[in-house]
């Protein structure tokens, strides 16, 4: 069954469908966006992000080198489905190799820079396995896969219910009317195990019947807005419209948008946002504009290394042709890659910028809501500093 708590049981546990924690359907079948193959039980199944929204393709990966091309190729992508899909890939790599611990990590750690999930996950694999004689690495490595796993889809539900009653507020406010919400990229159930984080409160309103409308960032140069974010709300009937990156400030000076939620790549402990390119220049829009602008999280994007996020947090610089050309699908249905820019124009493609906490209303969390600041966050996830 596609839905699976990844919890291992010794070798491990299949189909153990649990519908509060797999709440997200493709054609009425709830999944998540990774879990172990039905067929052999070892290898992984992920949902191939670069074929949607055309094609609903389960890939299989059984190698690191795979897991790795899948990370960077951004057949998985989102930072919270990173850190679970590499911590895969080290339990696959675990199969074939146990002594190979340090190398596979380090490998994958380096194929995307801006999501500490990856660094959190491989971390977290590392210290687990280390100790661990490699006779029976191989089975730690998939319990704790699995419990990551896990433990990213009851994060994200719990998000759900600290965002919830943001827009349970809005609807009081505006009887009968509609809660217009604008999100740029894609932070929905497909970029993390379930759920989503951004997405996840308004899942939760539209499934209480909240009239909620969300405003999509088509999300250029890569499109994760128009493809992906807008495949996953009307595969769940969210209301939602298409928009072009520039239309957010215009919307905004209209009393068109009654909140931004935006995921994020990687918190600073001073509460600075880092999130796909774009989402700094609505957080300016919001800023002129009133309209609150929050950011939902896991623990897992909290890194407390780093205070200065435009300073300190790398940002990933990807391939130039991903801003001179587009993919989409032809009127005869194959997907196709075309050029937009002029020929011979050179482009860059910086994928990430960085939202200072100034600008930031409030973060919400598996823990509850809180403001963007060291403060809050030291009292929110006390066993973080002491790190
Ligand atoms: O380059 P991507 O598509 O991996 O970027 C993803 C984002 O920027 C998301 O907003 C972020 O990872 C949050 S996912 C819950």
């Amino acid at each position: 069954m596609p839905c699976q708590s990844q919890a291992r049981n010794g070798l491990f546990r299949r189909g153990a469908i649990r519908f509060r924690t797999c709440p997200m359907k493709i054609n009425g079948i709830p999944y998540r966006s990774i879990r172990l193959d039905e067929a052999d039980g070892w290898s992984i199944r992920i949902l191939d992000q670069t074929r949607l929204p055309w094609q609903v393709e389960w890939l299989r990966l059984t190698d690191e080198d795979q897991v790795a091309h899948a990370i960077r190729s951004m057949q998985v992508r989102g930072a919270p489905l990173i850190g679970a899909v590499a911590a895969y890939g080290m339990a696959l790599a675990m199969r074939r190799d146990p002594a190979a611990l340090e190398p596979v990590a380090a490998m994958l750690g380096e194929t995307r820079p801006t999501a500490i999930n990856l660094r959190w996950a491989l971390e977290k694999m590392l210290a687990v396995l280390r100790p661990v004689p490699a006779a029976v690495r191989e089975a730690a490595a998939y319990a704790e896969a699995a419990a990551i796993c896990d433990d990213d889809a009851a994060t994200c539900e719990a998000i759900g219910r600290h965002g919830l009653p943001l827009l349970q507020d809005i609807a009081a406010r505006k009887p009968g009317q509609r809660v217009n919400i604008l999100t740029h990229c894609n932070a929905g159930w497909i970029a993390t195990v379930d759920w989503g984080t951004a997405l996840a409160p308004i899942y939760m309103a539209h499934d209480a019947g909240i009239p909620v409308h969300v405003w999509v960032d088509e999300t250029r140069p890569r499109n994760q807005g128009a493809a992906l974010t807008a495949w996953e709300l009307g595969a769940h009937g969210v209301p939602h419209t298409v928009i072009a990156d520039n239309a957010g400030g215009h919307l905004m000076q209209h009393g068109e948008v009654d909140i931004v939620i935006v995921g994020t790549d990687r918190v600073t402990r001073r509460g600075d946002v880092a999130n796909k390119i774009g989402t700094y220049l609505k957080a300016l829009a919001a800023q002129d504009n009133g309209v609150p602008f929050w950011v939902a999280l896991p623990h897992s994007t909290l890194d407390m290394r780093v205070a200065d996020g435009v300073r300190d947090i790398p940002i990933e610089e990807r391939a130039a042709e991903e801003v001179t050309d587009i993919t989409g699908q032809d009127a005869e249905g194959r997907i196709t890659r075309i050029r937009v820019a002029a020929a011979g124009s050179p482009a860059a493609n910086p994928a990430f910028d960085v939202t200072p906490a100034r600008l930031v209303t409030g973060l919400i969390t598996e823990r509850g809501r809180v403001a963007a600041s060291e403060a809050a966050l030291a009292a929110l996830y006390p066993e973080k500093i002491a790190r």
